[in-house]
């Protein structure tokens, strides 16, 4: 039997990953608008990826005989001073996405539900490559800034993003 408090902070991480696709859903959005649909893509793909994160835990609730809760998604913000600034926000995004997977691995650990542990494990090493790949991709805009020639450059490589079902 799964604890409330744990139940809770999964079913508020599942809302929480489906509030993530929204944002990165935006934020193709805001790409697409300037013309990059590579760097949209990427989004595209990495909003997909959120869903199937947000889309696991559900499942495992259930699995757990826990009801979801499903809460309101509140609105992205739709435009940014630049590319660069639309990194820096999906860098400290997946920060604070951390701090709740790491909280639930405590919490896991706490109530000795080594199951719950086992299953957010997964969460915890996705971070660390959520992190990095968003570090990378903050330097690479950074030196890009408006040159046009790298900006072309870097879109093709983002076009190159496929989804693939983590699960
Ligand atoms: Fe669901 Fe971006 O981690």
């Amino acid at each position: 039997m799964i604890k409330d408090s744990l139940a809770k902070a999964l079913s508020d991480q599942f809302n929480a990953e489906y509030y993530s696709a929204y944002l990165y859903l935006s934020m193709s959005a805001y790409a697409d608008r300037l013309g990059y649909k590579g760097i949209a893509n990427w989004f595209a793909v990495q909003a997909k990826e959120e869903l199937a994160h947000g889309t696991h835990i559900y499942r495992y609730l259930l699995e757990r005989g826990v009801a979801p809760s499903f809460q309101d998604v509140k609105a992205p913000q739709a435009a940014y001073e630049s590319l660069q600034a639309v990194f820096e926000k999906v860098l400290a995004h997946e920060r604070q996405v951390t701090g709740m997977i790491n909280r639930i691995a405590s919490l896991a650990l706490d109530e000795k539900d080594h199951a719950a542990y086992d299953f957010i494990r997964w969460y915890v090493d996705e971070q660390v490559e959520e992190e990095s790949e968003a570090e990378d991709l903050v330097l690479k805009f950074s030196r890009i800034g408006d040159n046009p020639g790298l900006l072309y450059q870097i879109d093709a490589q983002l076009a190159a993003r496929r989804f693939t079902d983590p699960f």
